[in-house]
């Protein structure tokens, strides 16, 4: 009898076992997670097809490791031993012994999807198999697998030996079990789980998406430049990076495809619209830090654009795109996307948000955010702009978040 409608297999209990761990892909993402595993205790063994990322990327955790010795955040013996619990491999045969297995290759569904049913095979009854996809949904990936109630998605934040936040995604398939063990189990690595719904963008890449397409609109508009944005977003919102300067980071090429993206899921929901602005700087090969030009240029000795720091503009700018951003964040509350805790959470663990959202509504006021956001629909006209039925009702209600 095939197992696809039933849960035959249950996957082990975390507790007093140090299961192996099996990472397929060695890229940036699959390096990061094999560091946070290793480091804390579990045998693993990191799969790709390419030898020399391999090589690179053991290069480079013998280099992370021997820096933090250095900074004396650990001893030469748990360095040693972080490095003799990974084993590294181009077989997924290797994958024999592993309990959990965290897949980290291209974003793909066809090859991601295929991988998984070839790792199925070789794993031990009851292995959890995690996807580390930023787009995709876990229920297609673990669509075509005989027994899908182990299948999850884990998404780490980059870099993830230093971003506390890992999403976890149960799809429609994942088992109790299987959601509890490996929230458990991430939990034991010191990381901050948040539980969310398996829908485009999940938590932190929904609610994030306003902090770069306002940031883009009000330049496209005119009302002002990459670095006054930039400026306003830093010196008076108080947040580590602004926009463009993030957006640099990313990689425009990256950042437009994840909003593209979360834009063609959410049946083209005007909220999520790419911008042109974006599209362009990517066409031209301005891909941020990683290609010498972006929205600002890096090449040596180029001199970065002064911000017109006049603080009411600064102001208007800042106020325009929080409430963007907390309607987002109110709007995945309304449809339970995750709890108001983890709504908070996740921003502030996984892109290092100056507080939590809500907690910012609060602050501000829920009327002063509805009343900004009204003004802006007015204005516009455009459904991008329309303000989340939960938060008309709170106001209408005099409520606020967290009691
Ligand atoms: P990457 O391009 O740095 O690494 C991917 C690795 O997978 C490469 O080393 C490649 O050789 C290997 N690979 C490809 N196909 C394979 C196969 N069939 N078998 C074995 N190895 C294979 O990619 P990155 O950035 O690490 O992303 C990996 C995944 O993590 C993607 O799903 C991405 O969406 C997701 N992600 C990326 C984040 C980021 O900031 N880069 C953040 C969170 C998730």
């Amino acid at each position: 009898m095939s197992g696809r409608h039933f849960a035959l297999y249950f996957p082990p209990s975390t507790k007093n076992i140090m299961m192996t761990v099996g990472v397929l892909g060695a890229g940036t993402m699959g390096s990061g997670i094999v560091q946070v595993a290793a480091q804390n205790g579990h045998p693993v063994v990191l799969v790709d097809l390419n030898e020399q990322i391999l090589n690179k990327s053991k290069v480079q955790l013998g280099k992370i490791m021997n820096r933090l010795v250095e900074k004396g955040s650990i001893t030469q013996e748990q360095a040693d031993q972080t490095q003799a619990n990974i084993s590294y491999s181009q077989d997924i045969h290797d994958f024999k012994n592993c309990g959990l297995v965290i897949e980290a290759i291209i974003e793909n569904l066809e090859v991601k999807s295929k991988v998984f049913c070839q790792i199925e095979q070789i794993v031990p009854k009851g292995c959890i198999l995690a996807s580390n996809t930023s787009s995709l949904s876990i229920a297609s990936i673990g669509a075509a697998l005989q027994e899908p109630s182990l299948m999850i998605g884990v998404h780490f934040f980059n870099p993830a030996p230093l971003m506390p936040l890992v999403e976890i995604i149960p799809a429609v398939q994942t088992s109790e079990a299987t959601l509890k063990t490996t929230r458990d189990l991430i939990d034991s690595w010191k990381k901050v789980t948040v539980h969310c719904k398996d829908t485009p963008g999940f938590i932190v890449n929904r609610v994030a998406r306003p902090f770069y397409g306002e940031a883009l609109r009000i330049y496209e508009e005119g009302i002002a430049d990459f670095a006054t944005i930039d400026w306003a977003m830093t010196s008076l919102g108080g947040f580590r990076m602004g926009p463009f300067t993030l957006m640099d980071y990313i990689g425009n090429d990256v950042n437009y495809t994840v909003t593209e993206t979360v834009f063609q899921a959410f049946y083209y929901d005007p909220r999520y619209k790419p911008s042109f602005t974006q599209k362009r700087h990517s066409e031209a090969g301005y891909l941020g830090r990683k290609s010498g030009r972006g929205y600002y240029d890096y090449s040596e000795g180029a001199e970065k654009p002064a911000a017109n720091e006049d603080a009411v503009l600064g102001q208007e700018i800042l106020d325009r795109i929080v409430a963007m951003l907390i309607n987002e964040a109110i709007d995945a509350l309304f449809l339970n996307i995750g709890t108001k805790e983890d709504i908070d959470l996740a921003m502030t663990k996984g892109v290092n948000y100056p507080k939590g959202l809500l907690h910012w509504a609060n602050e501000l006021g829920l009327d002063v955010v509805l009343e900004r956001l009204e003004s802006l629909f007015h204005e516009y006209g455009e459904d991008r702009y329309r303000p989340s039925p939960l938060l008309r009702r709170m106001v209408r209600n005099n409520e606020r978040f967290f009691g």
